[in-house]
């Protein structure tokens, strides 16, 4: 898919702006507080639901205003076809449409729109905590298997309860029965797990070009549980859990599972986190989200969209020009923002570029 037009009302500066994007390169450019990364902000919450930048959707929503829209048209590239969609967010409301019908799950919204974000906050995906790399790992999973997002559901649901059960003693009677649930559920998540970090490594090793001074890192999952315990051994996970109860119970949450599981990314055997330099770690977030990008589809044919915020700031010259030689040739629809045009264009000589000024996005 790739986004034909993108209309953005009500978010932050923009008061209303409508771009008609280009299948390949779109370049945004223009002044600080022009406006750039809330254009993309708009995108990930028709994408996501929400911000890279806030969780909170009041900050969003322009100054006197009460709720935000984003429209977008898809382009169908397999079957050649074009359709709309849109949200519309006020503080307490949420209003999604798709071709036209009324949609209840952002999870339906986001399965039409496979955005992957890269901008300043991403080295967290490195240095941050496990909950960042679980959820670009799921991301993946959720959209190359279809039965995924039923079962990421399901296991949210009953940790919550499992967790009412382990907090409160009314509630205590049914602990054994929430943790059986939770047991069931153990595999079949670590099983996509295991599949999205395959996908994820073989486009990894794709994009090498990003890495040759770092070397590939080796990307390790571990499932939530100690070191020797396995994930899809049922009766092996009976009896850890009931080793365990005591201690669960204490502390009033559940302590082991796929909602702790992590991915490691090591280099040389150590975490990057502790031995690569900053600018080796924004390298490496970013190789990795573009790995991600492409790893979501599982075929060729299948594109995504992926958007980056200011990334000149991120990365020196020979990185910079690593990465466009590498975006250059991706199959996936650019967005890309900078305050200047110039060396955007200079590397990107075929990118439809829109100067964006106080809120406004206008072709060049
Ligand atoms: N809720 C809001 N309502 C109106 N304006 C807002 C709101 N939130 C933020 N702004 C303003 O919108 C502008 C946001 O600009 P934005 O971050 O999109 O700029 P940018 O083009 O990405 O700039 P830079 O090049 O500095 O990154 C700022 O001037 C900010 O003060
Ligand atoms: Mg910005």
């Amino acid at each position: 898919m790739w986004l034909s037009r993108l209309t953005v009302n009500h978010c932050r500066i923009i008061a209303s702006t409508e771009l008609e994007l280009a299948a390949h390169a779109n370049v945004l450019y223009g002044g600080n507080a022009s406006g750039k990364s809330s254009l993309l902000e708009a995108l990930a919450v028709l994408s996501r639901g929400r911000s890279f930048r806030t969780p909170r959707i009041a900050e969003l929503i322009q100054r006197g205003e009460s709720e935000l829209t984003v429209s977008a048209k898809v382009e169908n590239g397999v079957a050649g076809g074009s359709y709309p969609l849109g949200v519309s967010k006020g503080i307490q409301t949420t209003r999604i449409r798709i071709n036209h019908a009324d949609v209840q799950q952002q999870a339906e919204l986001s399965s039409h729109i496979p955005l992957t974000l890269i901008h300043p906050g991403s080295v967290e995906l490195v240095t941050g905590s496990p909950s960042l790399r679980r959820a670009f790992l799921d991301w993946i999973a959720f959209y190359r298997f279809a039965d995924f997002n039923q079962a990421w559901r399901n296991y949210q649901r009953i940790l919550k309860q499992r967790n009412t059960c382990l907090r409160d003693p009314k509630q205590r009677y049914a602990l054994g029965h929430w943790t059986g649930q939770l047991i069931t559920l153990q595999p079949i998540l670590y099983r996509y797990r295991v599949q999205a970090l395959a996908a994820l490594q073989v486009d990894l090793e794709a994009s090498d070009g990003l890495l040759v001074n770092l070397g590939i890192p080796h990307l390790q999952l571990s499932n939530g549980f100690p070191g020797n315990i396995d994930a899809e051994d049922i009766a092996g996970l009976q009896q850890f859990f009931r080793q365990k109860e005591e201690q669960e119970l204490k502390q009033g949450f559940s302590l082991y599972g796929a909602h702790r599981a992590d991915l490691h990314i090591l280099l040389e055997g150590v975490p990057a986190v502790r031995v690569a330099s900053r600018g080796q770690m924004k390298l490496l977030a970013v190789a990795l989200l573009l790995a991600q990008s492409h790893a979501a589809a599982d075929d060729a044919a299948k594109r995504g969209i992926i958007a980056i915020d200011d990334l000149a700031s991120e990365l020196d010259e020979q990185n910079q020009q690593a990465l466009y030689n590498t975006l250059r040739t991706t199959q996936q629809q650019l967005i890309i923002t900078g305050t200047h045009h110039e060396p955007l264009r200079n590397r990107f000589a075929d990118a439809r570029v829109f100067h964006v000024e106080q809120g406004k996005a206008s072709l060049r």
